[in-house]
């Protein structure tokens, strides 16, 4: 087992969710990261690329846990390639589109071409990540399907080739089932392709480590506050599950509220429109009580729901 590491920086991995991608794709190449907003899905991904920019870290040597994390498998950090799904997108977005340079008609190739390029060497990885899959449109995934089955490739009639894909070509879809926004094109990815994927669910982090992650990241901020923020959220959390509200706070929102809370030397209560913002406005009132410490059945009793 490996060590949890809250630093502030890297990825809080209490599940041990990282060996299990990394074996994933080592073993079957396709995995699908699932899990509510915010549960570091694609963080996860970056992160085990190297590229957890989101949060630099310019002058710091890299942490030791990401060392001993890639030394057992002898595997090089994979190259990340990544886009984000709409319900739109189709052939020329993500396969190839005609172009005209100098006169001449020429196939542009687009992110999953490009990522079908052969890999630098005989071991290290490239990694595409399908973000926001939930949005796969039925045209995208058909591709990945063909890519998934016994073919390993897809046909491009602009290069008249069949283009393959490596073992060393892994596959990532983050997914999110919980959103609410309406897709039509979620049964048909479940039934048709989903199967050919190792799933693997990623919760939040424990209250605890959620604590222990914001004090590490802020540790000029006050204690109490970290404490209450992060108790707050994890009541958001399930009320959102009860359909009580429309979105959860997430890890990013309190990143964001003690971010501004530092820099701007401001109060929660300064930053209270910004909290309250996450929510639309029939549900801040209700989200007020939460953020005051009310119990959940209580705060939505108050605002005419029973739980
Ligand atoms: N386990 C974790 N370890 C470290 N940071 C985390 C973790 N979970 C969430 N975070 C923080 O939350 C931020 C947002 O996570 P991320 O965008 O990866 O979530 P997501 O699951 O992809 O959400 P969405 O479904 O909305 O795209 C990260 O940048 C990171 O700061
Ligand atoms: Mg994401």
């Amino acid at each position: 087992m490996r060590k949890v590491s809250i630093d502030g920086d890297g990825y809080v991995d209490e599940a041990h969710i990282v060996d299990l991608v990394q074996v994933g794709l080592m073993s079957t190449k396709n995995v699908i990261a699932r899990g509510e907003t915010g549960t570091g899905k694609t963080y996860l991904f970056h992160w085990l690329c190297g590229r957890a920019s989101e949060q630099p870290s310019p002058n710091q040597a890299p942490p030791d846990y990401a060392v001993e994390l890639w030394e057992p498998y002898e595997l090089n950090v994979p190259q990340l390639s990544k886009f984000s799904c709409h319900e739109e997108q189709g052939y020329v977005d993500i396969v190839a589109q005609d172009i005209l340079a100098d006169g001449e008609t020429k196939a542009k190739k687009q992110i999953l071409l490009q990522w079908l390029e052969p890999t630098v060497d005989d071991k290290t990885p490239k990694l595409l990540l399908v973000d926001e899959a939930n949005f796969l449109s039925p045209s995208v995934a058909g591709f990945f399907h063909s890519l998934c089955d016994w073919q390993a490739g897809i046909w491009v009639p602009e290069l008249n080739e069949f283009v393959r894909r490596s073992p060393l070509h892994w596959l990532a879809l983050c997914i999110n089932p919980f959103e609410k926004a309406i897709y039509q094109g979620t049964k048909q990815m479940n039934s048709a392709l989903a199967g050919r994927f190792l799933t693997i669910d990623i919760g939040y982090m424990s209250k605890s480590s959620e604590i222990k992650f914001l004090k590490a990241r802020f540790p000029n901020a006050d204690k109490q506050l970290i404490d209450r923020l992060c108790e707050f959220a994890g009541n958001t959390r399930v009320a959102y599950r009860q359909d009580l509200l429309n979105v959860p706070a997430t890890p990013r929102n309190l990143v964001q509220w003690f971010d501004i809370m530092e820099k701007g030397k401001f109060s929660l209560t300064d930053i209270e429109p910004v909290v309250l913002g996450v929510w639309s406005p029939d549900q801040q009132k209700a989200v007020k009580g939460l953020l005051e410490g009310q119990e959940i059945g209580k705060v939505f009793k108050s605002v005419g729901v029973d739980q």
